[in-house]
């Protein structure tokens, strides 16, 4: 292939600027021409693209957020929307797109290819961990170790004050932000949608850790069981120290992605690349297993199903003993 073209979709991810900016500089260096594609499936519909060399990525690997920018776009659920897509990318004579986004946004990108023919790879661009074929998504270290930061700071303050605090975390169904970033910053419970949680139990371990002289408790709650103030109310009446909330929304989206996430993004973008310049068809995604990039038929990719890490997630139990 010679023409490709490139674009973000569904929520931002940290990383997503560095694959942006990989994507560019290994096509070009394998004499590729590329486009970038504005604002997700929105843009592609809209004609919104252009031209990318790599100047025009330059200053972009360690930005948060997505130069591309990135949208969610109802009307490329529809037949005629994803046929519009295609006639663009017809249009300009692109033979190859790559996909940066989560699941729907590789959904979008399989319809593409069934109905139209489109030759597609997807880089799981997603906080959320959610993917089953690959063992990490682009953005989620980087949005664990921010979770991790505010929770060391707010474990300051419930210290200060013997506090007990509920801090909400992003992940949609996904609990994999809660359990890391619990596990890291020392939390003393984790809820996640993945496994069912005894309230009874929880504010036992909390009257309990009062007993066993702890002075501050942080629950990480995953945002797929329900909000923390939800919660707070379930449990404040049953123990015998003041809870606080924190809904730490929109904070993990964004930032300077981590050295783990800027490589991981290169090394997806350039096999990403490589399977379009060596003129691949259908419709592959790519990811990291055992710490090798694999590429695999998206089909097959959305099948899989995610299995959560209940080891890992006992093991956090046994610390916070
Ligand atoms: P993510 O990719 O992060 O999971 P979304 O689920 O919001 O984010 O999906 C992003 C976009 O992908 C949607 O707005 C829509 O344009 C497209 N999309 C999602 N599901 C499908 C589908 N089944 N068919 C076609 N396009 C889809
Ligand atoms: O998929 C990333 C994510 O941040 C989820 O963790 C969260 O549930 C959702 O997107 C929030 O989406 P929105 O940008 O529509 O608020």
């Amino acid at each position: 292939m010679r023409k490709i073209a490139v674009l973000t979709s569904g929520g931002d991810a940290p990383g997503m600027n560095a694959a942006i900016r990989a994507v560019v500089r290994c096509a070009n260096s394998m004499n590729m021409e590329v486009y970038g594609i504005e604002r997700g499936y929105d843009g592609l519909i809209k004609g919104r693209l252009s031209r990318m060399d790599s100047r025009s990525v330059s200053d972009t690997v360690h930005k948060g957020g997505t130069i591309l920018k990135t949208a969610r776009c109802p009307e490329f659920n529809t037949e005629e929307g994803i046929r519009k897509g295609a006639e663009v990318l017809h249009a300009y004579g692109i033979e190859g797109l790559i996909v940066i986004g989560g699941d729907g946004s590789f959904r979008g990108m399989n319809d593409l290819n069934k109905l139209c023919g489109i030759t597609c790879v997807g880089i799981p661009g997603t906080i959320d961990n959610d993917l089953a074929y690959t063992d990490f998504t682009l953005g989620f270290d980087t949005a664990v170790n921010t979770v991790v930061d505010a929770l060391n700071k707010i474990r300051d303050t419930m210290t200060s004050h013997d506090r007990a605090c509920v801090i909400e975390v992003m992940g949609r169904h996904c609990g994999d932000i809660a359990l890391y970033s619990g596990i890291a910053g020392g939390a003393e419970s984790i809820i996640v949608p993945e496994l069912s949680f005894d309230i009874d139990a929880i504010c036992n371990k909390m009257n309990m850790n009062i007993i066993k002289g702890k002075v501050s408790d942080i629950i990480v709650l995953a945002e797929g069981v329900c909000g923390c103030e939800e919660l707070k109310k379930e449990i404040q009446d049953r123990v015998k120290i003041t809870i606080r909330t924190v809904k730490l929304g929109y904070l993990q989206r964004g930032g300077t992605p981590s050295m783990a996430d800027r490589v991981f993004a290169a090394r997806c973008a350039d096999r990403a690349v490589t399977l379009l310049k060596n003129d691949m068809s259908g419709a592959r995604v790519v990811g990291i297993k055992k710490n090798s990039i694999i590429d695999m038929p998206v089909d097959e990719a959305l099948k899989e199903k995610r299995i959560f890490n209940k080891e890992m997630y006992e093991m956090a139990a046994k610390l916070s003993f």
